[in-house]
């Protein structure tokens, strides 16, 4: 009412734009000003870089707060400092949620995390991928227990969510306490070089235990991709973490009823003698696995996920003739490719994302065998080791085993073995296929006559050899069908598209369960 008058259409519409504008301004000019003078994006500009433009549908802008105490009364807080909505990436749909720091420093009161919860469960029925972009200082204090409520049905909807639609965290700003953990629900942790993530601060440890440490060292990107292994990709800044969600994005199906996108592709599968020459014969040398995975894949692109931990395991993603594919490979270059406690952790969690994503599994095995040691028995390499028996075993998607050179004992086993499943195993002519080393067997099974040679050094040179001439290849293997065919290297590509072609329609059905008992 305007002087007792109705207001017209135009007046309130030129009021609604006055407020949306306002509200869009989030925590004002400037706090706005401040996270753009820390070289971070604003929330909003983070939705602009991740999504197409003019792709993003908000929910919620005009969401408001109901808290009375510590000043809260009539506190206006806009969209509740959270930005919510859908969008297109690379056309196709995605939700979102991106926390709006300069609003009460992104903290998470109760209608904050329940527009957070409601466009996970939009996510959800539509199928389509959630991406959550964090930044924020935790649970709102002035709301008390009701933000710690809302936190609660963020962690339900994530586990809603999972394995159903890929789900991937950005962390772009502080993401603290009890916060961490709907990241740690997702499947992919991205953190920029300008966040921090833990649990209890330096402050807190410093009181509880004594121990002195900056936020950086304890919770900065780089020691959470060594040292925990929490985070999945790196980015320098927002700006990188939006193209490494979207990079990611664009291998992933959008639900787990769909396959993923196939992109076109020129058919080549031609012959690439350069991985004729990539593994050195000599099972002492190493190499880096990751030159004969980009001689093999489409155009040589490989996302690889968790690159800086557990190093003597590489994994992710790449295409063949414009296939998805998960890469799981044994790196010879670190440790000499031996399985430790985190290589299998790594290796299982990712071959569980594939298969919940229908996305193929190809595992290139050069692997010494598990590694030997106190550290590793007391830290449990007999339950973690066994999630990758567990893991392969229980993945239904294709699977496809190439072994490139050593493949002993246990670890030939859990390496996607044809006894744990595998669809196909090809071998390449430097392939070794036993039950151990040659060294080590030789030591066990002939110690005694070595013991009693003349010249135990020239008796034992001996029966190394003899070993390596009775085991010490590919046609073993094959003759006992653990096997399915050898293969020359600059062929590989070619056989693993024929295989992923002529498994697009597998189908392999388990005895019905309410869920395996992976031990975790
Ligand atoms: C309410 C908060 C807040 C919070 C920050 N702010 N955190 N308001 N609740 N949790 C407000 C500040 O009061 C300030 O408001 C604005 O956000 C910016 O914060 P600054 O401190 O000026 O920014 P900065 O110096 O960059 O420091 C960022 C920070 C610090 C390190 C995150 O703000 C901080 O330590 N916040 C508290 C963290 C925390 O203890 N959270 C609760 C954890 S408990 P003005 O108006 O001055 O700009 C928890 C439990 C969850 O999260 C359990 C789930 C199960």
């Amino acid at each position: 009412m305007t002087n007792g008058k109705p207001a017209t259409m135009k007046a309130l519409i030129s009021d609604m734009r006055a407020k949306r504008e306002h509200l869009q301004q989030g925590g004002g000019p400037e706090r706005l000003a401040k996270q753009q003078k820390q070289g971070k994006l604003t929330a909003r500009q983070r939705v602009d870089a991740l999504v197409d433009a003019d792709s993003f549908e908000e929910f919620g802008l005009f969401a408001q707060h109901r808290q009375t105490h510590f000043g809260m009364e009539g506190k206006e807080v806009p969209a509740d400092g959270v930005v919510t909505g859908a969008a297109t990436v690379d056309g196709r749909l995605i939700h979102l949620a991106s926390q709006d720091f300069t609003v009460l420093g992104g903290s998470a009161g109760e209608v904050h995390s329940l527009k957070v919860a409601e466009v996970m469960r939009r996510s959800l029925e539509t199928g389509s991928p959630f991406v959550f972009v964090n930044d924020s200082g935790g649970a709102r204090v002035q709301e008390g227990i009701d933000s710690l409520s809302g936190y609660g049905q963020v962690f339900f909807s994530n586990v809603m969510l999972s394995g159903a639609v890929p789900q991937v965290s950005l962390i772009c700003g502080p993401c603290a306490g009890g916060a961490s953990y709907s990241p740690a629900l997702t499947d992919f942790i991205i953190q920029t070089r300008k966040a921090q993530m833990f649990i209890t601060g330096p402050q807190v440890i410093k009181q509880v235990t004594g121990e002195d440490i900056s936020a950086e060292a304890l919770g900065g990107a780089d020691a959470h991709m060594t040292h925990s292994g929490v985070v999945h990709f790196i980015a320098d800044d927002d700006q990188e973490a939006t193209y490494l969600c979207r990079r990611l994005l664009s291998f992933l199906p959008s639900n787990n009823l769909e396959e993923p996108p196939r992109l076109p592709h020129d058919g080549d599968v031609d012959p690439n003698p350069k991985l004729d020459d990539i593994v050195p014969v000599d099972p002492k040398h190493g190499y880096d696995v990751r030159s004969v995975i980009t001689n093999i894949v489409d155009k040589g692109d490989f996302l690889e996920v968790q690159s800086g931990y557990a190093m003597n395991m590489v994994v992710g993603f790449a295409r063949i003739l414009g296939r998805t594919v998960g890469i799981i490979a044994n790196q010879p270059a670190v440790m000499a490719g031996a399985i430790d406690i985190n290589a299998a952790n790594k290796a299982a969690r990712f071959i569980r994302f594939c298969n919940a994503f229908n996305i193929a599994i190809i595992t290139f095995v050069d692997v010494p065998g598990y590694l030997p040691g106190v550290e590793q028995e007391y830290g449990g390499i007999i339950r973690n080791g066994a999630k990758l028996l567990f893991a392969y075993s229980a993945a239904t998607v294709p699977k496809i085993q190439v072994i490139l050179r050593k493949s002993y004992g246990g670890a030939h086993v859990a390496m996607c073995s044809k006894d744990l499943g595998a669809d196909r195993s090809f071998a390449w002519p430097t392939a070794e296929v036993a039950v151990m080393g040659a060294e080590g067997a030789v030591e066990i099974v002939f110690r005694k006559e070595m013991d009693e040679a003349q010249d135990r050094a020239t008796r034992r040179s001996e029966l190394i050899t003899k070993y390596r001439e009775a085991f010490a290849s590919p046609y073993v293997a094959a003759g006992r069908r653990l096997v399915d065919e050898i293969i020359e290297p600059s062929e590989t590509r070619r056989y693993l598209a024929r295989a992923l072609e002529y498994l697009q329609s597998k189908r392999d059905q388990r005895p019905p369960k309410k869920h395996g008992l992976i031990p975790l």
